[in-house]
């Protein structure tokens, strides 16, 4: 039979925004552990940034998120309201006006987009504030501070951005996908038994605000919902690290696969500080590939990256 999951993901692509959470880094780890045939849609009630749809690239696909502005800019990629063209005109444009103007103009903008919103303004103050942050506070209000470069905009960079939009740009032409504003309860209840639902959620407890408050309720009802999806479905989330185990998991998702995943991340400043950190992806029954082929894929994955290197270096 063809299968759309398992498969080894040589490289990963990051699409135009970034946000919290972000799983660029575990995009090959999900699509080598996931066994799916690919009939129904892949549906995400968190989509965040996209890297996950974006990189497997399933024919039909819901991908929805409560912050509007995330789904509106790529309804507007998807309507081709904004292009790579029209993205490279504003953000040179925009760049100059950071060099001249300074913080101040990053303000403007922020202040500008948090009265009358608008893809472009959302584009630019997401890649222009500090750390690439996505926040906004209880009235939903973009409240992220400005990230201190006004010399960021350069050319490499907007080429940089401008490549990303075009290559979700190129996708959406080829595919069959719905951007919806949404509360993932209701996302949860339009599930068909050939789909497949990917959930990414909020960490608990971790950070709130209008578009991104996550209790532990919520993350109970979510579990609950989940138990009775007729489709097959997976779960990302943090497992434990050195201090600390999520003891949500075990209460609430246990009796599903659980595949993990271990990465580093830098402690403070110091470039030898690593902490690991284990995440998990909790898989329902029947839809966890074998693991003989996961690690095939993984493999797979290492080699193509080997032979990849350039030959002088
Ligand atoms: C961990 S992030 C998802 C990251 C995404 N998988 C990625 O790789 O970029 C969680 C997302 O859930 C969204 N969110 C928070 N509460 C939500 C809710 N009640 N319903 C739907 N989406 C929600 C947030 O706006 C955020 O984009």
């Amino acid at each position: 039979m063809n299968q759309f999951l398992p498969k080894a993901i040589q490289s990963v692509r990051v699409p135009p925004i970034k946000c919290q959470g972000i799983k660029t880094k575990l995009v090959p780890f999900i699509a080598r552990n996931i066994s799916w045939d690919g009939k129904g849609r892949w549906i995400e009630p968190f989509m965040g940034s996209g890297v996950v749809a974006f990189n497997l690239r399933p024919e039909r696909a819901v991908l929805a998120d409560t912050n509007k502005h995330i789904i509106e800019l790529y309804n507007d990629i998807k309507s081709g309201k904004v292009t790579e063209v029209i993205v490279k005109n504003y953000l040179t444009e925009m760049g100059n006006k950071l060099l001249e103007k300074g913080e101040d103009f990053y303000y403007e903008v922020r202040d500008e987009f948090n009265s009358s919103g608008g893809s472009l303004p959302f584009l630019f103050l997401n890649r222009a504030c500090f750390n690439g942050l996505m926040r906004f506070n209880s009235k939903g209000k973009f409240n992220v501070p400005f990230g201190r470069k006004p010399e960021r905009f350069r050319k490499a960079y907007v080429t940089k951005i401008t490549n990303q939009v075009a290559w979700v740009r190129s996708i959406l032409h080829a595919v069959d996908w719905e951007f919806v504003v949404s509360d993932y309860k209701k996302i949860m209840a339009i599930v068909q038994a050939n789909d497949f639902v990917y959930m990414d959620p909020p960490y608990i407890g971790r950070h709130t605000d209008y578009f991104n408050s996550w209790s532990v309720d919520d993350a109970r009802h979510l579990a609950k919902l989940a138990e009775d999806l007729s489709c097959g479905f997976a779960l990302s989330m943090w497992l434990e690290n050195k201090y600390r185990r999520n003891n949500h998991l075990d209460l609430h998702w246990n009796g599903y696969q659980v595949r993990t995943y271990e990465h580093f991340y830098h402690v403070g400043s110091t470039e030898s500080l690593r902490n690991s950190m284990t995440e998990a992806l909790v898989i329902k029954e029947g839809f966890a590939s074998l693991q003989s082929v996961a690690k095939k894929l993984d493999k797979a994955a290492l080699q193509h990256e080997l032979f990849s290197l350039p030959f002088d270096k």
